[in-house]
């Protein structure tokens, strides 16, 4: 008898069921009501008295090693089995809905200012050469401006770089397309920048560009002034600071009255009343010329901003690194805009 019990604990270790069916079969053969162990404990009568004892602890281990068996299979066949019962065709509920990320509502708020008044939006690639993203817009190689925007350069080609700027789409639009040019380029650019509450290497544009004839910077104030009011209200004052950016002659820095203080002076403002937005200019001659434009017919403007910088002044947010860690409880701050 206690050779028959050994017998079936070495079946019940070896055992491994290919499917549900098999692990109930498996159930029933030892667990059920007419399976082996019932059956031995029916024996059990028939036992000597001296013997009982070790007899019973024999078939006690049986039972635990099939309930451990079945209990142990049953897991991973219930996981499958709970996935085929998945209704797919169910509602989502509604308090599990996803926000959309606080740089993806700026930018669309960006671009939507800009295209009502007629600009449409053109995109480029990320991994960009030298000349699309430099010597084309007046940063010829060794020029020493090229270090206010430290750059990747792809290591086993030194004429491809993460682009620093989208300035290198407007690039490739005025390459290919003739005046009236009105873009606006948003994406992703890249800088070897140290990490920190205020600076990152990956950060996000829009730039835009406007090229006809016969237009001047004053359209240029004009159009950033329009812009400014649209996104930080009605009451937005602009100032223009001389500037220098290579591709643009002359060029100038845009500081909004502070939306915080209303101009009278606040720690986000550090007490001058204006924030810095955006960088702009007429595109420079020579910048048409080497993207096939005729600079005596056409001129231009173009102004370049980052979306992060705009998105902490509109929510007060104070470290720019708070973008890119995806903390849901961050994200979900912007869920009802
Ligand atoms: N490309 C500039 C930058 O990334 C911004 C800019 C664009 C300035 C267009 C002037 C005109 O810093």
């Amino acid at each position: 008898m206690l050779k028959t019990i050994e017998l079936l604990l070495k079946d019940i270790e070896l055992f491994a069921p290919k499917d549900k069916e098999d692990l109930e079969f498996f159930r029933l053969k030892f667990l059920g009501k007419k399976g082996e162990i019932v059956g031995l404990f029916n024996k059990f009568k028939e036992i000597e008295p001296e013997n009982k004892k070790k007899f019973g602890q024999a078939i006690n281990k049986l039972k635990a090693a099939a309930e451990a068996k079945v209990e142990f299979f049953k897991g991973s066949f219930e996981t499958v089995c709970s996935l085929e019962k998945i209704d797919l065709t169910k509602p989502v509920s509604l308090d599990s809905f996803g926000s959309r990320h606080p740089i993806s509502i700026i930018r669309g708020q960006i671009l939507n200012i800009f295209s009502r008044v007629g600009f449409s939006v053109s995109e480029g690639p990320e991994i960009e050469d030298d000349w699309h993203n430099f010597s084309a817009l007046n940063l010829p190689k060794e020029h020493p401006a090229r270090d206010m925007q430290d750059t990747f350069f792809v290591q086993t080609n030194p004429d491809k770089l993460l682009r620093t700027h989208t300035s290198s789409v407007q690039v490739r639009y005025m390459e290919k397309e003739n005046p009236p040019i009105r873009i606006v380029s948003p994406g992703r650019v890249y800088r070897n920048e140290a990490i920190s509450s205020r600076a990152h290497c990956i950060f996000h544009q829009v730039e835009g560009l406007y090229i006809d004839e016969k237009i001047s910077f004053a359209d240029l104030k004009q159009m950033i002034f329009y812009f400014a009011k649209e996104l930080f209200g009605k009451k937005t004052k602009i100032r223009l600071r001389p500037s220098y950016f290579p591709f643009t002659e002359p060029s100038a820095e845009v500081d909004v009255s502070c939306n915080i203080c209303n101009a009278n002076g606040c720690g986000v403002c550090k007490n001058s009343g204006y924030l810095e937005i955006l960088g702009c200019g007429m595109v420079d001659p020579n910048v048409l010329k080497n993207c096939g434009i005729d600079h005596k017919k056409y001129s231009g403007y173009a102004f370049g901003m980052g979306i992060e910088r705009i998105a902490m002044l509109k929510y007060g947010i104070n470290d720019l690194r708070l973008f890119f860690e995806n903390d849901l409880r961050f994200l979900k701050q912007f869920s009802s805009i």
